[in-house]
Protein backbone atom coordinates (compact mmCIF):
# COMPACT_ATOMS: atom_id res chain seq x y z
CA UNK A 1 0.00 0.00 0.00
CA UNK A 2 1.41 3.71 -1.07
CA UNK A 3 1.92 5.61 2.00
CA UNK A 4 -0.18 9.31 2.03
CA UNK A 5 3.23 11.63 2.27
CA UNK A 6 1.02 13.55 5.36
CA UNK A 7 -1.84 11.48 7.04
CA UNK A 8 -4.89 13.39 6.80
CA UNK A 9 -5.85 16.19 9.39
CA UNK A 10 -8.56 14.74 11.02
CA UNK A 11 -10.13 16.44 13.96
CA UNK A 12 -8.16 20.07 14.04
CA UNK A 13 -11.15 22.23 13.61
CA UNK A 14 -11.03 25.85 13.84
CA UNK A 15 -12.38 27.65 16.93
CA UNK A 16 -14.60 30.78 16.47
CA UNK A 17 -12.97 34.35 17.21
CA UNK A 18 -15.65 34.71 19.84
CA UNK A 19 -15.16 30.83 21.39
CA UNK A 20 -11.41 31.87 21.64
CA UNK A 21 -11.94 35.14 23.14
CA UNK A 22 -14.15 33.60 25.96
CA UNK A 23 -11.32 31.18 26.67
CA UNK A 24 -8.84 33.60 26.85
CA UNK A 25 -11.19 35.94 29.00
CA UNK A 26 -12.10 33.28 31.50
CA UNK A 27 -8.36 32.34 31.69
CA UNK A 28 -7.34 36.03 32.82
CA UNK A 29 -10.23 36.56 35.11
CA UNK A 30 -9.03 33.27 37.07
CA UNK A 31 -5.40 34.48 37.00
CA UNK A 32 -2.59 32.90 38.54
CA UNK A 33 -4.68 30.35 40.50
CA UNK A 34 -5.18 28.34 37.69
CA UNK A 35 -2.03 26.21 35.93
CA UNK A 36 -3.79 24.65 32.51
CA UNK A 37 -1.15 21.61 31.87
CA UNK A 38 -1.11 20.06 28.19
CA UNK A 39 -0.27 16.65 26.61
CA UNK A 40 1.61 16.74 23.60
CA UNK A 41 -1.48 14.79 21.75
CA UNK A 42 -4.49 17.77 22.61
CA UNK A 43 -5.09 19.32 19.72
CA UNK A 44 -3.68 22.41 18.34
CA UNK A 45 -6.75 24.35 19.37
CA UNK A 46 -6.30 23.33 22.64
CA UNK A 47 -2.50 23.01 23.61
CA UNK A 48 -2.44 26.90 22.52
CA UNK A 49 -4.44 27.89 26.08
CA UNK A 50 -1.82 25.31 27.91
CA UNK A 51 0.91 27.04 30.59
CA UNK A 52 2.63 24.31 30.10
CA UNK A 53 3.20 21.16 27.61
CA UNK A 54 4.72 17.96 27.92
CA UNK A 55 5.12 14.59 28.27
CA UNK A 56 3.42 12.61 31.11
CA UNK A 57 6.94 12.36 32.99
CA UNK A 58 7.38 15.98 33.00
CA UNK A 59 4.01 17.07 33.28
CA UNK A 60 3.58 14.98 36.42
CA UNK A 61 7.12 16.45 37.34
CA UNK A 62 5.63 20.11 36.80
CA UNK A 63 2.09 19.17 38.97
CA UNK A 64 4.94 17.80 41.95
CA UNK A 65 6.32 21.33 42.06
CA UNK A 66 3.05 23.57 41.92
CA UNK A 67 2.91 26.21 45.09
CA UNK A 68 -0.10 28.63 45.53
CA UNK A 69 -1.85 27.16 42.84
CA UNK A 70 -5.96 26.59 43.72
CA UNK A 71 -6.57 24.44 40.52
CA UNK A 72 -5.14 22.16 37.48
CA UNK A 73 -7.16 21.76 34.38
CA UNK A 74 -5.61 18.68 33.16
CA UNK A 75 -5.63 18.98 28.66
CA UNK A 76 -5.15 15.53 28.72
CA UNK A 77 -6.54 12.02 29.80
CA UNK A 78 -8.36 10.98 33.22
CA UNK A 79 -5.14 8.91 34.33
CA UNK A 80 -3.06 12.13 33.71
CA UNK A 81 -5.44 14.22 35.85
CA UNK A 82 -5.52 11.65 38.36
CA UNK A 83 -1.77 11.57 39.11
CA UNK A 84 -1.30 14.98 39.03
CA UNK A 85 -4.32 15.34 41.67
CA UNK A 86 -2.03 12.81 43.98
CA UNK A 87 1.31 14.38 43.52
CA UNK A 88 -0.03 18.20 43.75
CA UNK A 89 -0.68 19.51 47.41
CA UNK A 90 -4.49 18.48 49.19
CA UNK A 91 -5.56 22.16 48.86
CA UNK A 92 -5.24 22.16 44.61
CA UNK A 93 -8.55 20.96 42.41
CA UNK A 94 -7.26 19.12 39.82
CA UNK A 95 -10.26 19.21 36.58
CA UNK A 96 -10.22 17.21 33.55
CA UNK A 97 -12.58 19.05 30.95
CA UNK A 98 -14.51 15.64 29.40
CA UNK A 99 -14.59 12.95 31.83
CA UNK A 100 -14.88 10.27 29.22
CA UNK A 101 -11.49 11.54 28.14
CA UNK A 102 -10.15 7.90 29.19
CA UNK A 103 -7.16 5.56 27.75
CA UNK A 104 -8.29 2.53 26.33
CA UNK A 105 -4.99 0.52 27.20
CA UNK A 106 -5.39 2.18 30.98
CA UNK A 107 -8.57 0.47 30.93
CA UNK A 108 -7.31 -2.95 30.10
CA UNK A 109 -5.90 -3.84 33.40
CA UNK A 110 -7.97 -3.30 36.65
CA UNK A 111 -7.49 -3.81 40.60
CA UNK A 112 -8.94 -7.32 40.44
CA UNK A 113 -7.70 -8.80 37.28
CA UNK A 114 -3.62 -7.44 38.74
CA UNK A 115 -4.58 -9.30 42.01
CA UNK A 116 -5.72 -12.31 40.61
CA UNK A 117 -2.59 -12.48 38.23
CA UNK A 118 -0.33 -11.63 41.60
CA UNK A 119 -2.23 -14.73 43.42
CA UNK A 120 -1.10 -16.99 40.33
CA UNK A 121 2.31 -15.57 39.74
CA UNK A 122 3.29 -15.98 43.88
CA UNK A 123 1.60 -19.28 44.36
CA UNK A 124 4.17 -20.96 40.78
CA UNK A 125 7.50 -19.22 42.36
CA UNK A 126 9.24 -18.14 45.57
CA UNK A 127 11.36 -15.49 43.31
CA UNK A 128 10.73 -12.00 44.41
CA UNK A 129 8.47 -10.49 41.73
CA UNK A 130 8.67 -6.40 41.52
CA UNK A 131 5.35 -5.04 39.97
CA UNK A 132 6.09 -2.08 37.73
CA UNK A 133 2.74 -0.49 35.71
CA UNK A 134 2.95 2.44 32.96
CA UNK A 135 1.68 5.72 34.23
CA UNK A 136 -1.01 4.98 31.55
CA UNK A 137 -3.32 2.87 34.68
CA UNK A 138 -5.57 3.69 37.12
CA UNK A 139 -4.55 5.05 40.65
CA UNK A 140 -5.26 1.89 41.87
CA UNK A 141 -3.03 0.01 39.91
CA UNK A 142 0.01 2.29 40.87
CA UNK A 143 -1.42 2.07 45.28
CA UNK A 144 -0.82 -1.86 44.20
CA UNK A 145 2.65 -1.28 43.29
CA UNK A 146 3.02 1.03 46.00
CA UNK A 147 2.17 -1.29 48.11
CA UNK A 148 4.27 -4.18 46.74
CA UNK A 149 7.42 -3.01 46.17
CA UNK A 150 6.74 -2.03 42.73
CA UNK A 151 7.16 1.36 40.78
CA UNK A 152 5.25 3.54 38.09
CA UNK A 153 7.15 3.98 34.72
CA UNK A 154 6.79 6.54 32.10
CA UNK A 155 7.99 5.77 28.35
CA UNK A 156 10.40 8.35 29.11
CA UNK A 157 12.10 6.27 32.11
CA UNK A 158 10.98 2.79 31.25
CA UNK A 159 14.72 1.25 30.82
CA UNK A 160 15.74 2.99 34.64
CA UNK A 161 12.48 1.77 36.33
CA UNK A 162 13.16 -2.04 35.03
CA UNK A 163 16.68 -2.35 35.77
CA UNK A 164 15.77 -0.77 38.99
CA UNK A 165 12.98 -3.84 39.38
CA UNK A 166 15.97 -6.27 38.71
CA UNK A 167 17.92 -5.06 41.30
CA UNK A 168 15.31 -5.62 43.93
CA UNK A 169 13.90 -8.96 42.46
CA UNK A 170 14.36 -11.95 40.38
CA UNK A 171 11.26 -11.15 38.32
CA UNK A 172 9.26 -8.44 36.38
CA UNK A 173 5.66 -7.88 36.56
CA UNK A 174 4.46 -5.00 33.56
CA UNK A 175 1.54 -3.70 33.32
CA UNK A 176 -0.51 -2.64 31.30
CA UNK A 177 1.27 -2.04 28.19
CA UNK A 178 3.06 -5.40 26.83
CA UNK A 179 4.88 -3.41 23.91
CA UNK A 180 6.65 -1.05 25.99
CA UNK A 181 7.70 -3.60 28.44
CA UNK A 182 8.21 -5.97 25.59
CA UNK A 183 10.63 -3.42 23.61
CA UNK A 184 12.22 -1.98 27.27
CA UNK A 185 13.74 -5.37 28.37
CA UNK A 186 14.50 -6.28 24.74
CA UNK A 187 16.78 -3.23 24.44
CA UNK A 188 18.23 -4.54 28.13
CA UNK A 189 18.91 -7.88 26.42
CA UNK A 190 16.67 -9.98 27.67
CA UNK A 191 15.48 -12.55 24.87
CA UNK A 192 11.97 -12.59 23.73
CA UNK A 193 11.56 -16.31 24.96
CA UNK A 194 12.59 -15.08 28.20
CA UNK A 195 8.66 -12.64 28.35
CA UNK A 196 5.71 -14.09 28.70
CA UNK A 197 2.48 -12.33 27.88
CA UNK A 198 -0.43 -12.74 30.85
CA UNK A 199 -3.86 -12.81 29.47
CA UNK A 200 -6.35 -11.79 31.92
CA UNK A 201 -8.74 -13.17 30.20
CA UNK A 202 -7.66 -16.37 30.13
CA UNK A 203 -7.39 -19.81 33.07
CA UNK A 204 -4.24 -18.66 34.81
CA UNK A 205 -3.46 -15.63 32.17
CA UNK A 206 -2.97 -18.10 29.90
CA UNK A 207 0.19 -19.83 30.78
CA UNK A 208 1.58 -22.45 32.77
CA UNK A 209 3.09 -22.75 36.40
CA UNK A 210 5.88 -23.91 35.29
CA UNK A 211 6.48 -21.12 32.85
CA UNK A 212 5.95 -18.27 35.52
CA UNK A 213 8.61 -20.01 37.64
CA UNK A 214 10.91 -20.16 34.55
CA UNK A 215 10.93 -16.44 33.00
CA UNK A 216 12.40 -13.08 34.29
CA UNK A 217 9.24 -10.76 32.66
CA UNK A 218 5.96 -11.41 32.33
CA UNK A 219 3.70 -8.96 30.17
CA UNK A 220 0.33 -7.88 31.06
CA UNK A 221 -1.60 -8.17 27.53
CA UNK A 222 -2.70 -4.53 27.16
CA UNK A 223 -1.94 -2.49 24.16
CA UNK A 224 -2.76 1.06 22.81
CA UNK A 225 -5.02 0.94 19.97
CA UNK A 226 -3.51 4.21 18.43
CA UNK A 227 -0.04 2.87 18.44
CA UNK A 228 -0.95 -1.01 17.66
CA UNK A 229 -1.85 0.67 13.95
CA UNK A 230 1.73 1.34 12.89
CA UNK A 231 2.94 -2.05 10.98
CA UNK A 232 5.94 -3.67 10.78
CA UNK A 233 5.40 -2.81 6.45
CA UNK A 234 5.30 0.71 7.18
CA UNK A 235 8.88 1.80 7.55
CA UNK A 236 10.00 -0.56 4.78
CA UNK A 237 7.36 1.39 2.39
CA UNK A 238 8.59 4.76 3.82
CA UNK A 239 12.48 4.05 3.11
CA UNK A 240 10.93 3.05 -0.65
CA UNK A 241 9.30 5.86 -1.18
CA UNK A 242 11.55 8.24 0.44
CA UNK A 243 15.08 7.59 0.50
CA UNK A 244 17.01 8.94 3.46
CA UNK A 245 13.84 9.46 5.48
CA UNK A 246 14.49 8.48 9.07
CA UNK A 247 11.83 6.38 11.32
CA UNK A 248 10.84 7.75 14.75
CA UNK A 249 8.51 6.05 16.98
CA UNK A 250 6.93 5.76 20.19
CA UNK A 251 7.82 2.75 22.50
CA UNK A 252 3.95 1.79 22.42
CA UNK A 253 4.22 0.62 19.02
CA UNK A 254 4.74 -3.00 18.37
CA UNK A 255 8.16 -4.77 18.94
CA UNK A 256 8.40 -5.25 15.33
CA UNK A 257 7.86 -1.95 14.73
CA UNK A 258 10.05 -0.61 16.77
CA UNK A 259 13.27 -2.95 15.59
CA UNK A 260 12.74 -1.53 12.26
CA UNK A 261 13.15 2.41 13.58
CA UNK A 262 16.17 4.35 13.43
CA UNK A 263 14.94 6.33 16.73
CA UNK A 264 12.82 5.30 19.57
CA UNK A 265 11.18 7.55 22.43
CA UNK A 266 8.80 9.49 24.46
CA UNK A 267 6.42 12.37 22.93
CA UNK A 268 9.14 14.56 24.61
CA UNK A 269 12.09 13.11 22.69
CA UNK A 270 10.01 13.06 19.41
CA UNK A 271 9.35 16.71 19.68
CA UNK A 272 13.38 17.24 20.80
CA UNK A 273 14.39 15.25 18.00
CA UNK A 274 12.66 16.94 15.34
CA UNK A 275 13.75 20.20 17.07
CA UNK A 276 16.88 19.73 16.86
CA UNK A 277 17.17 18.45 13.51
CA UNK A 278 19.14 19.78 10.52
CA UNK A 279 17.22 21.49 7.62
CA UNK A 280 16.24 18.96 5.24
CA UNK A 281 15.83 16.26 7.45
CA UNK A 282 12.79 13.63 6.68
CA UNK A 283 11.02 11.90 9.56
CA UNK A 284 8.36 9.34 9.61
CA UNK A 285 6.63 9.65 12.42
CA UNK A 286 4.81 6.58 14.98
CA UNK A 287 2.80 8.22 17.23
CA UNK A 288 -0.39 9.90 17.82
CA UNK A 289 -1.15 12.14 14.48
CA UNK A 290 -2.27 15.42 16.04
CA UNK A 291 1.96 15.90 17.33
CA UNK A 292 2.94 14.96 13.89
CA UNK A 293 0.56 17.49 12.17
CA UNK A 294 2.11 19.72 14.53
CA UNK A 295 5.25 19.12 14.47
CA UNK A 296 5.05 19.37 10.64
CA UNK A 297 3.40 22.59 10.91
CA UNK A 298 6.08 23.79 13.07
CA UNK A 299 9.37 22.84 10.67
CA UNK A 300 8.73 23.48 7.13
CA UNK A 301 12.54 23.35 6.44
CA UNK A 302 12.05 19.50 7.66
CA UNK A 303 9.81 16.95 5.99
CA UNK A 304 7.76 15.26 9.08
CA UNK A 305 4.67 12.96 8.23
CA UNK A 306 3.07 9.87 9.62
CA UNK A 307 4.36 6.47 9.32
CA UNK A 308 1.20 5.31 8.80
CA UNK A 309 -0.82 5.70 5.60
CA UNK A 310 -3.98 6.05 7.71
CA UNK A 311 -4.85 8.82 10.50
CA UNK A 312 -3.75 7.63 14.02
CA UNK A 313 -5.95 9.41 16.45
CA UNK A 314 -6.18 9.17 20.09
CA UNK A 315 -9.93 9.70 20.33
CA UNK A 316 -10.41 10.01 24.25
CA UNK A 317 -7.61 12.47 24.10
CA UNK A 318 -9.70 14.70 20.98
CA UNK A 319 -12.43 14.35 23.17
CA UNK A 320 -10.80 17.92 25.05
CA UNK A 321 -12.37 20.46 22.80
CA UNK A 322 -11.97 23.92 22.97
CA UNK A 323 -15.94 23.82 24.54
CA UNK A 324 -14.93 21.39 27.31
CA UNK A 325 -12.22 23.85 28.09
CA UNK A 326 -14.44 26.88 28.47
CA UNK A 327 -16.96 25.19 30.14
CA UNK A 328 -14.06 24.09 32.89
CA UNK A 329 -13.06 27.58 33.07
CA UNK A 330 -16.37 29.06 33.57
CA UNK A 331 -17.22 26.57 36.31
CA UNK A 332 -14.20 27.81 38.09
CA UNK A 333 -15.26 31.16 37.65
CA UNK A 334 -18.60 30.51 38.76
CA UNK A 335 -17.06 28.81 41.92
CA UNK A 336 -18.81 25.46 41.38
CA UNK A 337 -15.62 23.39 39.62
CA UNK A 338 -17.30 20.48 37.59
CA UNK A 339 -15.06 17.17 36.70
CA UNK A 340 -12.72 17.40 39.53
CA UNK A 341 -10.70 14.03 40.14
CA UNK A 342 -10.38 13.16 43.13
CA UNK A 343 -8.51 9.95 44.25
CA UNK A 344 -9.22 8.43 47.42
CA UNK A 345 -6.72 9.16 50.52
CA UNK A 346 -5.53 5.51 50.90
CA UNK A 347 -5.42 4.90 47.19
CA UNK A 348 -3.38 8.54 47.03
CA UNK A 349 -0.80 7.34 49.55
CA UNK A 350 0.50 4.30 48.38
CA UNK A 351 0.23 5.59 44.66
CA UNK A 352 2.33 8.18 45.51
CA UNK A 353 5.17 5.78 47.20
CA UNK A 354 5.28 4.57 43.42
CA UNK A 355 4.89 7.72 41.78
CA UNK A 356 7.97 9.24 44.01
CA UNK A 357 10.15 6.22 42.91
CA UNK A 358 9.00 7.21 39.33
CA UNK A 359 10.03 10.77 39.80
CA UNK A 360 13.34 9.87 41.16
CA UNK A 361 14.33 7.88 38.50
CA UNK A 362 14.16 10.22 35.79
P1 LIG B 1 4.32 10.10 26.69
O1 LIG B 1 4.64 9.82 28.12
O2 LIG B 1 5.44 9.74 25.78
O3 LIG B 1 3.86 11.50 26.53
O4 LIG B 1 3.15 9.14 26.22
C1 LIG B 1 1.87 9.17 26.77
C2 LIG B 1 0.93 8.41 25.97
O5 LIG B 1 -0.19 8.20 26.34
C3 LIG B 1 1.38 7.86 24.71
O6 LIG B 1 0.34 7.18 24.10
FE1 LIG C 1 -3.96 5.88 25.87
FE2 LIG C 1 -2.99 5.29 23.45
FE3 LIG C 1 -4.42 7.51 23.80
FE4 LIG C 1 -1.92 7.30 24.80
S1 LIG C 1 -2.51 7.34 22.65
S2 LIG C 1 -3.73 8.12 25.86
S3 LIG C 1 -1.92 5.12 25.39
S4 LIG C 1 -5.16 5.38 24.05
Amino acid sequence: MEPATISPLVGNETVSDELRDRISSLRERIGARLVILGHHYQRDEVIDFADMRGDSLDLSLHAATLKDVEYVIFSGVHFMAETADIVTPPGVTVLLPDLRAGCSMADMADIDEVEECWDVLTSATDDTIVPITYINSTAALKAFCGRHGGAVCTSSNARKVVEWAFSRGKKLLFFPDQHLGRNTCADMGIALDDMVVYDPHADDGGNDRETYARVPVVLWKGHCSVHQNFMPNHPDAMRLRFPGIKVLVHPECRHEVVKKADLVGSTKFIVQTVENAAPGSKWAIGTEHHLVNRLNLEHPEQTVMSLSPFACQCSTMFRISPEALADCLQSIVDGEPRHVIRVDDETRKWSMVALERMMEMR
